[in-house]
């Protein structure tokens, strides 16, 4: 079934068009034709729909007919539109783009292009030698047929290792190994979750996380994060306790976007809470190693429950390698046997040579993420200082952990500022990609994954075109949309 976006709709999505860089120089159609490129780069016009007549939409825009017509013509030449005479014109991706895992389509020869929209580090060197080493170690394997759904136990036991040294008693049996993080999620909800039922999460929340509860069709609630204040305690609660979600997911260990960490005291009682409204508790744990300030982290929030309600979900794409595709499940032993039962449904195995590199990686895990701490540190601070320089009305909360800045911005103008730092060689994940709805238009992530001089050099270029949207139409300032 092709679904069709009306003129009304298209133009309220298209919202400032206008105000991209470069009107001043360049005619309507070239600006129409680079913010519809834009709205299906950033995730909001869907691929595959059908565009609105050229006469609706000149009508809904109040533009020439000639000028939509140009427009579409433009937007065919470069691969976004494909028509049919008298059938109309679909959105789609020119020929060797791809969906990346952000969400966010990126030009696979596109090598110029400053990255901000993927928040994660190049591998460390140390994975080439693990690689070397557990191929000699595959040997040991290759007398068996190598299907272990719930992983290697080697691994299952270093991984459980981790848990146990952060103060939380874990066995192997209660461990079991997948293809990442967000394979572990998807497993977790497909036992978890039935159709249909409610969820709870926070707002901004990591985009790929809300694309599974998509795929459950799920009735999702939001909790909404403060840039400064983080969680509030009495609103989460009370979230969980009169909204009785089936399942809350949450990402309390340097919080995927904002960097923020959940205190001791509300994981105790989110537990609690949890327990009496039979909510079932998904902990997203993928930045827990990366601290970056010297301080005490709290207990996993798993080290409250007393019922089986917390499921907790890793993996090692952030301190070591996305690359590597390697995650985890931890929770009770009889959980894990029923997520190996439904998994070799999906993928049977993770492949043991990756299970491996994660064995000899996770024996180095000291070294290793001391060094990646170090690193972090020192991007996030030139981050932080090229901010504070180049764009001062931005207001942020300098990031404990984690590998994000999550930005307040002087304006709602987060996806035109993408769109325009696209046309100078920054790629940016907009405010509205971590939530639900178009809302969260007044933030802007950014990753600090990439080496100093490149954020310092990205950042420069993003008030470049920041101001740049000022000179053309100052955005009007509006009170924030409310978070659903
Ligand atoms: C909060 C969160 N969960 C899950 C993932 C996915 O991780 P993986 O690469 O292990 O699948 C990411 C990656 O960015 C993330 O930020």
């Amino acid at each position: 079934m092709t679904s069709l976006v009306r003129g009304g709709q298209l133009t309220r999505l298209l919202g400032q068009w206008h105000a991209l860089p470069g009107r001043r120089r360049s005619p309507d159609y070239l600006a129409l034709a680079a913010a519809v490129r834009g709205l299906l780069a950033d995730g909001r016009l869907p691929l595959g729909v059908r565009l609105p007549a050229e006469r609706d939409l000149a009508e809904a825009l109040g533009v020439s007919r000639t000028t939509v017509s140009a427009a579409y013509r433009e937007l065919r030449d470069s691969g976004h539109l494909a028509s049919r005479r008298g059938a109309g014109s679909w959105t789609r991706l020119p020929a060797g783009h791809r969906v990346a895992s952000s969400g966010l389509w990126t030009p696979d020869d596109d090598l110029d292009m400053i990255d901000l929209g993927c928040a994660a580090l190049a591998a460390p060197h140390e994975l080439a030698v693990a690689a070397r080493a557990a191929s000699e170690d595959l040997y040991r394997y290759l007398g068996g047929a190598g299907y272990y759904p719930t992983g290697i136990g080697e691994l299952r036991e270093a991984v459980a290792r981790g848990y146990t040294d952060r103060g939380l008693p874990t066995s192997a049996e209660q461990i079991m190994i997948t293809s990442g993080t967000q394979h572990a999620l998807d497993l977790v909800l497909r036992m978890a979750l039935p159709a249909g039922a409610g969820v709870l999460v926070e707002s901004p929340t990591y985009p790929n996380a809300l694309a599974a509860f998509g795929a459950r069709r799920s009735r999702i609630g939001t909790h909404g994060l403060a840039t400064d204040a983080a969680w509030d305690a009495d609103l989460l609660l009370a979230a969980v306790r009169q909204g009785r979600p089936r399942l809350a997911y949450l990402i309390p260990e340097f919080h995927n976007p904002t960097g923020h960490l959940m205190t001791t005291d509300l994981r105790e009682r989110l537990v609690a809470t949890a327990h009496a409204t039979g909510t079932d508790l998904v902990i997203d744990e993928s930045f827990v190693d990366l601290a970056l300030d010297a301080e005490p982290m709290p207990p996993p929030v798993a080290a409250f429950d007393r019922h089986s309600r917390v499921v907790s979900i890793g993996g090692m794409s952030k301190a070591y390698w996305g690359g590597l595709r390697i995650g985890w499940v931890r929770a009770a032993a009889p959980h894990v046997q029923r997520l190996a039962a439904a998994r070799v449904g999906v993928d049977m195995a993770s492949p043991v040579l990756d299970q491996l590199v994660a064995v000899h990686l996770l024996a180095d895990a000291d070294r290793i993420v001391a060094a990646r701490r170090t690193q972090l540190v020192a991007q996030r601070d030139a981050l932080v200082a090229a901010v504070t320089a180049a764009l001062p009305e931005w207001r942020f909360t300098v990031p404990r952990g984690g590998v994000t800045l999550w930005a307040e911005l002087d304006g709602p103008v987060s996806s035109a500022l993408s769109r325009a730092a696209e046309e100078v060689g920054v790629r940016l994940a907009p405010g509205p990609r971590f939530g639900l709805d178009g809302t969260l238009e007044r933030f802007l992530r950014l990753p600090f994954t990439l080496p100093a001089p490149d954020l310092v050099d990205a950042v420069n270029r993003i008030a470049g075109v920041r101001y740049g949207l000022d000179q053309v139409a100052r955005p009007s300032w509006r009170e924030p949309a409310v978070i659903a």
